[in-house]
């Protein structure tokens, strides 16, 4: 049996200028899958994926994910909703660069009040898996941007969220680093992390999605299973 974890159902955003964002969107997302989202500037890709990880409310329709009805929740449970379930990862890594690449990851765990111990042993096992251990006591300043995407990548999965979400996150790095995240992402979702990435880099697409979307206008203009691997 297939579980859902993502349940956007007739989804409307509208913005009091402009055109809507996003028109009677609905999508389905299983457990396991790893869905890229393509499409052009302005087509509703970040929208989106603001809905799913609760920062933004829809005008119309409802959005669940893991069981939870996200575009209802208030300020605090949404804060809460992100702690446990969805990690993100950004374009620009969005570390502290004033705490060391441990207690950047230790982080999310501490907010949500996991026992110290329990969450020293996570980050280490994701530190290690990650290739980058060797660096647990340096500042993120001194890494260079695949080191600090990995530590970001760590850090979204440390309370081992049903969803990581990640907006370009080769988007800032090199040949070299992109192939190394595209590579990290493909190897979680076949470790069976479900995965939903906004992307303009087909190679990212291409490497580690198992199905990719279009957007165009705020619609799904193509819907396609690609299974990469
Ligand atoms: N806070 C806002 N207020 C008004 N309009 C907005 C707001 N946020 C987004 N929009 C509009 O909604 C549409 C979709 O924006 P969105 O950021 O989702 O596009 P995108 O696909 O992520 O684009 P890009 O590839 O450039 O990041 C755009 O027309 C944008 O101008
Ligand atoms: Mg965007």
């Amino acid at each position: 049996m297939t579980t859902t974890v993502i349940d956007i159902h007739d989804v409307s955003k509208r913005y009091d200028e402009g055109p809507p964002a996003l028109t009677g969107l609905s999508l389905d997302v299983a457990e396991g899958e790893a869905l890229a989202v393509l499409g052009p500037s302005g087509s509703g890709k970040s929208t989106l994926l603001n809905m799913i990880a609760g920062l933004d409310r829809p005008t119309e329709g409802t959005v669940t994910v893991a069981g939870t009805r996200v575009d209802v929740l208030d300020e605090t449970a949404s804060a809460r909703y992100r702690r446990s379930r969805i990690g993100m990862v950004f374009q620009f890594f969005n570390l502290l660069n004033d705490l060391t690449v441990l207690d950047n990851v230790l982080l999310p765990a501490q907010l949500l009040g996991t026992p110290r111990a329990e969450a020293r042993q996570r980050a280490g096992q994701l530190l290690d898996g990650l290739g980058i251990a060797r660096h647990a006591g340096a500042y993120p300043g001194r890494l260079s941007g695949g080191e600090r995407q990995r530590v970001a990548v760590a850090r979204a999965l440390v309370n081992r969220p049903a969803l990581l979400l990640a907006d370009e996150p080769t988007g800032a790095l090199d040949t070299a680093s992109g192939a190394d995240v595209r590579r990290l992402l493909a190897d979680l979702n076949a470790d069976g992390q479900t995965i939903v990435l906004v992307t303009h880099d087909l190679a990212l697409a291409a490497s580690c999605a198992t199905r990719t979307i279009e957007l165009v206008d705020g619609r799904i203009a193509r819907d396609e299973r690609t299974a990469a691997r």
